[in-house]
């Protein structure tokens, strides 16, 4: 979702802008623009569509400072007046989130005499700004009154017509860095954006952050304060595609050295798992396939450790009565940890209960606000639909439990932890399974079916969505046993049906509605365990699963519908990385 990106050193800032604004496309957007001082004066341009458009009307300029924005419409559609930067009076701003009260700013900044080309809410925040400020003495002061005035969240990077030589920058709710390189400074929406020139870098949390040629300095209720410099710590190659043609195809790659770490590490240190059998009930809140990976947590966590859990789609969660108790534990769980819907619901959480945050990106909104958290060290996730992010979240949801085990089962937690050690090169055999024919047959379809019960369908919810938010292939996910209530009546000649078997206490009554489906016609793949036994006449083609533990099983299950889910894109010719109207952080409600 939106990108920013600023720079402010020695270097002309148009390629770097430029550059900046590429290495943030990830996050998803439908326009561009940037905005430089040249000659101690504004230039802007902007373009509907990919960066290469606004590369087509960018012109040679001498420039060292400059900011730049991907917009992913929100308020208005994507097109040229739309996009950012938008300059009112004199200020020029970008903005990612979301102005929540703009409507009424906008009818008290029109009765002052401010009028608006655009419909977006990041107009009215560059009158807002202009209103409040008209010297560079009172930058500071009038930035800070923001926070008292403004509702929703926000990202912003800044520059006044009477300041030439600094960008300006805050944010609330919405991320933002900053960071200091040998050939200037930076702002940047995510890390992948600087990492060509710096891998230190700093919060910018409640602070206003000035971006000078040579220096940043920070501002906390009008005074200078010091910031601590953090360092990314992982492989500068995390955020390049290192030779895959795509980043979903790289991470997905990733998932065996990564696993293998994530075990070596937790192993080693397992008080940093927190202990969760003190809890009397359990929430874990989330979206998407963080949702999914929650599902099959819960599974998990009620099977082995008795303890009941409760799983909530954060976008509802936040809005419903809840029934939230002090002795009860609520689990947020993100990739980004900047996902709207799951801090609020955090938020509202820590009212009440403990929190504890299975996150991805270091020193994000969730990591911070959480009582307790896990990383999950997954390292940058470029492409949009998650693949390394997931298995890791649910491999942290089988750490979680096999703690527990350590006391409570130590014969199974041995089990579990002999199979902690083939989970690296069992998911490289997954990986290196030729899916062609299979994809060939699936590609040719407009709709598919998924189907598992229990855990197999929380497995499959997850193939599922994969394979239709990149491939754009109609698909559904049915709990198996719901087929014939309804859904089995779309069934037709060749209609795929892929189905999950990796439960073994109820895949004997998945193979039945398999069959029923295979008797109306049906193409029938099924992705099983091993060890179970099913007729040849289940399935037209077969994926196996090693059968490994319970709690590691669920660790590969979703391996071959990732390099399913790849391969269809592939073979349809999409745009695997960026699929159409997604964003990598869902940084609005
Ligand atoms: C799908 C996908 C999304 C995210 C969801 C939550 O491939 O990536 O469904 O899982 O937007 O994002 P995070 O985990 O960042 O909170």
């Amino acid at each position: 979702m939106c990108g920013i990106i600023g720079y402010n050193g020695k270097e002309n800032a148009i390629p770097i802008l430029i550059e900046g604004l590429k290495s943030l496309e990830y996050r998803g957007y439908d326009s561009s623009g940037i905005a430089y001082f040249t000659n101690n004066k504004i230039k802007i341009f902007k373009e509907q569509g990919r960066i290469e458009e606004l590369e087509k009307i960018l012109v040679s300029d001498d420039t060292n400072i400059g900011i730049g924005h991907t917009r992913w419409a929100t308020h208005g559609r994507p097109n040229n007046i739309n996009a950012h930067p938008h300059k009112v009076g004199n200020v020029t701003l970008v903005h990612n989130g979301i102005i929540e009260n703009y409507h009424e700013l906008k009818e008290e900044l029109l009765k002052k005499g401010y009028t608006f080309k655009s419909e977006t809410d990041t107009e009215v925040a560059a009158a807002l700004v202009d209103d409040l400020i008209k010297t560079k003495e009172n930058i500071i002061s009038g930035l800070a009154k923001l926070k008292n005035i403004l509702k929703g969240s926000y990202a912003f990077a800044i520059l006044f017509d009477f300041d030439p030589d600094n960008i300006y920058a805050l944010r609330y709710g919405s991320p933002l860095i900053v960071a200091e390189s040998s050939i200037g400074n930076f702002i940047a929406s995510d890390i992948p954006a600087i990492l060509k020139y710096t891998k230190n870098y700093y919060l910018i949390d409640d602070s206003i952050a000035v971006i000078t040629k040579d220096k940043i300095k920070f501002y906390l209720n009008n005074q200078e304060i010091h910031k601590e410099k953090l360092t990314f710590n992982h492989d500068i190659m995390s955020a390049t595609k290192g030779g895959y043609s795509h980043f979903m195809l790289k991470e997905i790659n990733e998932e065996p050295e990564l696993v293998d770490k994530y075990l070596k590490y937790y192993l080693n240190n397992l008080e940093l798992i927190p202990s969760i059998s003190k809890y009397k009930k359990i929430y874990i809140v989330a979206c998407g396939s963080a949702y999914h990976a929650s599902l099959i947590g819960s599974y998990l966590i009620e099977k082995y450790l008795n303890i009941e859990t409760k799983v909530e789609l954060a976008s509802e969660f936040r809005y419903k009565k809840n029934f939230l108790k002090k002795d009860d534990l609520v689990i947020l769980v993100s990739q980004s940890g900047e996902t709207a819907d799951t801090i609020a619901s955090l938020r509202l959480a820590k009212e009440t209960t403990k929190t504890l945050g299975i996150v991805n990106v270091v020193g994000s909104t969730i990591a911070r606000e959480s009582q307790e958290v896990i990383y999950i060290n997954a390292g940058c996730e470029i492409a949009v639909a998650t693949t390394k992010a997931f298995t890791l979240q649910v491999l942290t949801f089988s750490m979680l439990i096999y703690k527990e085990l350590l006391k409570i089962d130590p014969e199974l937690s041995k089990e579990v932890l002999n199979d902690y050690n083939k989970l690296s090169q069992e998911i490289r055999k997954l990986i290196n399974i030729d899916y062609k024919d299979i994809v060939n047959k699936i590609s040719k379809h407009k709709d598919v079916f998924f189907i598992g019960r229990l855990i197999d369908y929380y497995l499959a919810l997850e193939g599922s969505l994969k394979l239709k938010e990149i491939s754009y292939i109609h698909s559904e996910t049915y709990a198996a046993g719901e087929l014939k209530h309804g859904t089995i009546s779309l069934i037709e000649e060749n209609t795929p049906v892929i189905s999950v078997l990796t439960d073994k206490s109820i895949y004997e009554k998945t193979i039945s509605n398999i069959k029923e489906t295979k008797a109306r016609g049906a193409y029938s793949l099924v992705i099983k365990r091993e060890c179970l036994n099913i007729a040849s006449d289940v399935y037209d083609d077969l994926i196996e699963i090693p059968d490994l533990s319970d709690l590691t099983t669920c660790v590969l299950s979703v391996i071959p519908m990732q390099l399913l889910a790849y391969y269809v894109a592939l073979n349809l010719g999409y745009d695997i990385d960026k699929p159409r109207n997604l964003a990598k952080s869902v940084t609005v409600e």
